[in-house]
């Protein structure tokens, strides 16, 4: 698996990365903070799915947030864009066989907790998955991970305690909570949202579970930090819209580098 893609990457670089870091959607503005070695762009690895989403510039960024050798994803795929959940984790799994050990999963998020205001951030505790199919159905590849693998601890607490920790010292009030992944695009009716609380959810969003599962699979350490981009559908009386969700991702943008840029130096 992921022989061709690997091939194509080593040819323009042998660049290995510790952390490999996904942007969620207009949260991609951290890429210009990074030193940049070496960029790759997903329409120029043979057989890769490329990100359709807008604010998602899919690309690979080879670089160094102080002394750690990173990975960032600038833009990820999504299940709504029409691709396979496998497919949807490739940029994931390739990062790993590169040699990436640690993965930070971020996104923007609708908030269903009623103690979280539009513009928190929330490191993710542990996910609910099960209403998107699995990555990891159909063939196991036992060189990438087991069959059954264990999701009892799919957020590391190591780095859940890093991330607090870092936030509480850039002044950042930090809210903690169990993402839920639905399919999208639609964002959700009122319904599904009360039912989304009462199963224990505290944010949702379209992405980020899937790809957890694809990363416990295959070895990696995680942490995920959701930005709640808006109240979700129910919770606030006014409609969603894409745009709220872009403009509270550029108004969070400077205090979410800096959570991200230093949080990864302690990882
Ligand atoms: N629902 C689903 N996905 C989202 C939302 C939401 O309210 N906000 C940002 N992504």
């Amino acid at each position: 698996m992921l022989e061709k893609q690997l091939e194509y990457i080593r040819k323009i670089t042998d660049f290995k990365p510790d952390i490999a870091i996904v942007l969620g959607s207009g949260l991609g503005g951290l890429a210009d903070e990074i030193s940049a070695e070496c960029v790759i762009n997903y329409r120029d690895i043979p057989d890769f799915p490329v990100s359709t989403a807008p604010s998602h510039k899919g690309r690979f960024i080879f670089g160094k947030i102080g002394d750690k050798k990173v990975a960032v994803m600038q833009g990820r795929i999504h299940l709504y864009e029409g691709y396979s959940p496998c497919e949807a984790v490739m940029p994931i799994r390739l990062l790993r066989i590169m040699g990436a050990k640690k993965l930070l999963l971020t996104n923007a998020s609708g908030g269903i907790n009623k103690g979280f205001n539009v513009g928190d951030f929330m490191v993710i505790t542990d996910h609910i998955s099960c209403f998107v199919p699995s990555p990891l159905r159909g063939q196991n590849d036992d060189c990438l991970g087991t069959r059954f693998p264990d999701m009892s601890e799919v957020y590391s607490k190591r780095l859940i305690n890093i991330v607090e920790s870092t936030a509480e010292k850039c002044s950042i009030n930090i809210k903690k909570g169990i993402y839920l992944q639905l399919g999208g695009p639609n964002f959700e009716t009122p319904a599904e949202i009360k039912m989304a609380g009462l199963i224990g959810a505290d944010a949702v969003g379209m992405s980020t579970a899937i790809e957890a599962q694809a990363a416990v699979h295959c070895g990696y350490e995680v942490a995920g930090i959701s930005v709640i981009s808006n109240l979700a559908c129910g919770i606030s009386d006014s409609p969603i819209t894409a745009k709220e969700v872009e403009e509270t991702a550029n108004r969070i943008a400077p205090l979410f580098v800096n959570l991200v840029k230093e949080s990864v130096k302690e990882f």
